[in-house]
């Protein structure tokens, strides 16, 4: 009798403990302060002065945070001592964060108490439950990344000068791959942020940011994934003009030579490896060994066929490749980066109905781009033009372009040499919504990133339309009714966080940046390709190679409405 209400009043005490714990843990840990503006700033400085500009490695503040919000997300796992590590980085990072706090002390005393109370009702275990929580979190996902030869990545960076004919690359290169920081000084971007990047820099921030992934491996056989950080772009750079056809060649034949010669290969017959080459797929898909054809042929070797390659413009019309988002401007450190500016493009006050940036195409026959400056320049007023032709130009300039971008409803993205534009990408960070002209400059291409339903966020205007003179832009645009255009721009704007490139150096709680939609993308095909292969089934032999970007994008191949876009006279003719 006595021992029960002994035991009654031990479990309500032990009951107001437990609740008054949970209330100073929360409101230690589990609030984010970050939103007082005077801390945030305060905090986001202190992380970044403490990194060595060249290091990848993540702040112990950063990490230690993701521990505690990690646990938090668990009541079970309170104050639980499991003589484990967690309770240990969770002591660390109070010393370090709150250590001038006078409740500190009591905190920990509670928590100590506490610790000894609770551990005989809880699971003694934790500590092991912990340790397959993270094989669990990374089974499936574990990648491998070759460790090349430097000729295959750094030394490229060492000859920055040289890479391009006509641009020193090396300001380009700093900041692991961002470029150099661009300050705030018309006050067009947010306080940090925002980098010079290049748009052809892909495959060195990718890379930067895989050093980072949460669940690498060393050990190849665990791997779901073996990534292979060859710079191939930033190789065929420095030979696409002027050299020929076997030095273009040369060490992307090299490379696939000492890929077969690793173990890995064998295992799938390199179907579990990728690469990323930051240029458009056509400056690697030579069909004719003949020194007057553009570009090598690292994407047509039947090693490539076997392997993913992304690209920042995928072949319609072949399946090995895959486009991701060329990178822009903005490479935020935290999600509350992402959400402040996400906030400011919403109340941006828009002037301008329509907006293009780019240079006309003369020796394109078929090219749009100068109707569509027509149409623009007889707009009055209500588009705004950034003419890229002479050689001083604003385009280059992330400032004019943005400022552009941010005071315009739409911004138009006709095809140049090629079917897409990293102004895309400008045009969704501003907050501006895009206006396509064929499916091949984006429903068709970025598949991870970009929603299927492509009336949300976006305006097809049918470029033989715009070729015979049938459509006047500015009236296809002034149609759309305000609530519209409104729904749209919210969805636009929505998309922000997931065409960005987060900075390598950091790490987002909440949203998924480009690079984690990408992963997960390359994860999701090679696992089916997997299955495939266990059922000894080939869903390549279901449809001619020509239907790629039809069976991609709508997992079949019927006739559809947009076959005409993707109309070819010659299939040995890339583009
Ligand atoms: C919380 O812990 C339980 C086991 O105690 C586990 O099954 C569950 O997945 C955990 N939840 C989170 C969000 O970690
Ligand atoms: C805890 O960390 C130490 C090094 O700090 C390590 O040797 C040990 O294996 C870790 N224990 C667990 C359970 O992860
Ligand atoms: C893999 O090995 C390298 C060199 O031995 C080491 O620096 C790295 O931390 C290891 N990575 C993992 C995920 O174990
Ligand atoms: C290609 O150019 C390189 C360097 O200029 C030269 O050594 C080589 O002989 C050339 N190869 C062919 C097939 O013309
Ligand atoms: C590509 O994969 C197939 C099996 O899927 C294999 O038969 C072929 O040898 C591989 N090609 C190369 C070059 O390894
Ligand atoms: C962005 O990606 C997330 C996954 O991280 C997804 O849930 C969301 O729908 C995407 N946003 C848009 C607007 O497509
Ligand atoms: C599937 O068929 C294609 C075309 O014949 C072939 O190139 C490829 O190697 C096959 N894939 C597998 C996994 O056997």
């Amino acid at each position: 009798m006595d021992g029960s209400i002994t035991a009654m009043l031990r479990n309500k005490i032990w009951f107001v403990f437990c609740a008054l714990f949970v209330f100073w843990f929360l409101l230690l840990y589990g609030f984010d302060w970050s939103f007082l503006p005077g801390l945030a700033t305060i905090s986001h400085e202190k992380s970044i002065q403490s990194l060595d500009p060249n290091s990848i490695r993540v702040t112990d503040n950063h990490e230690g945070k993701e521990d505690v919000t990690s646990n938090l997300m668990n009541a079970t796992n309170f104050g639980v001592d499991n003589s484990g590590n967690t309770t240990n980085a969770v002591a660390g990072t109070k010393e370090k964060k709150f250590n001038d706090w006078s409740t500190e002390d009591e905190v920990s005393e509670d928590v100590d108490d506490l610790e000894k109370e609770l551990e005989p009702i809880f699971l003694k275990d934790d500590a092991n439950r912990e340790k397959e929580e993270q094989q669990n979190k990374c089974r499936g996902r574990y990648i491998y990344v070759h460790d090349l030869p430097s000729r295959f990545n750094d030394d490229l960076l060492k000859q920055c000068k040289s890479l391009n004919k006509w641009t020193d690359m090396c300001q380009y290169f700093v900041n692991n791959g961002l470029g150099s920081e661009l300050g705030n000084p018309a006050k067009i971007f947010s306080r940090t942020g925002w980098f010079n990047t290049h748009q052809f820099s892909l495959e060195v921030i990718f890379h930067n940011r895989m050093k980072q992934y949460e669940c690498l491996t060393n050990d190849s056989s665990e791997a779901a994934a073996v990534y292979v950080p060859y710079y191939a772009g930033l190789d065929v750079s420095r030979h696409l003009w002027g050299s020929n056809a076997s030095v273009r060649d040369s060490d992307s034949l090299s490379l696939i030579k000492w890929l077969r010669e690793r173990p890995e290969w064998d295992v799938m017959w390199g179907r579990d490896h990728f690469m990323v080459a930051g240029r458009i797929t056509w400056d690697f898909r030579r069909g004719i060994d003949d020194d007057n054809h553009w570009g090598n042929k690292l994407m047509v070797l039947p090693e490539s066929k076997n392997m993913t390659m992304l690209t920042i413009e995928s072949s319609p019309w072949n399946s090995n490749d895959f486009a991701i988002p060329y990178p822009t401007y903005f490479h935020p450190w935290t999600d509350n980066d992402i959400v402040q500016w996400q906030n400011r493009m919403r109340k941006q006050k828009r002037k301008s109905l329509f907006c293009f940036a780019g240079a006309p195409r003369p020796n394109i026959e078929d090219s749009i781009r100068g109707e569509v400056m027509n149409q623009c320049k007889s707009s009055n007023r209500r588009c705004c033009l950034m003419e890229c032709s002479d050689q001083r130009n604003k385009c280059q300039k992330p400032v004019h372009i943005m400022k552009m971008f941010q005071n315009s409803v739409f911004c138009l993205q006709p095809p140049g040499d090629s079917f897409t534009r990293r102004s895309t990408f400008d045009s969704i960070l501003a907050g501006c919504i895009p206006v396509f002209f064929t499916p091949a400059s984006g429903y068709v291409q970025y598949l991870w990133h970009l929603p299927r339903d492509f009336n949300k966020y976006s305006v097809l205007i049918p470029e033989d339309d715009v070729k015979n003179r049938r459509v006047s832009i500015e009236k296809k645009l002034s149609q759309i009714s305000k609530s519209r255009v409104s729904a749209m721009r919210e969805e636009v704007i929505k998309l922000i966080p997931n065409v960005t490139y987060a900075d390598p150096r950091s790490r987002w709680q909440k949203f998924e940046d480009a690079f984690d939609l990408t992963v997960k993308g390359v994860l999701e095909r090679l696992e089916s390709l997997r299955q495939e292969m266990e059922e000894g089934k080939n869903a390549s032999l279901s449809y001619d190679e020509e239907d790629s970007w039809k069976y991609f994008t709508f997992g079949k191949v019927d006739k559809h409405e947009w076959d005409h876009f993707f109309l070819r006279a010659d299939r040995s003719k890339y583009y």
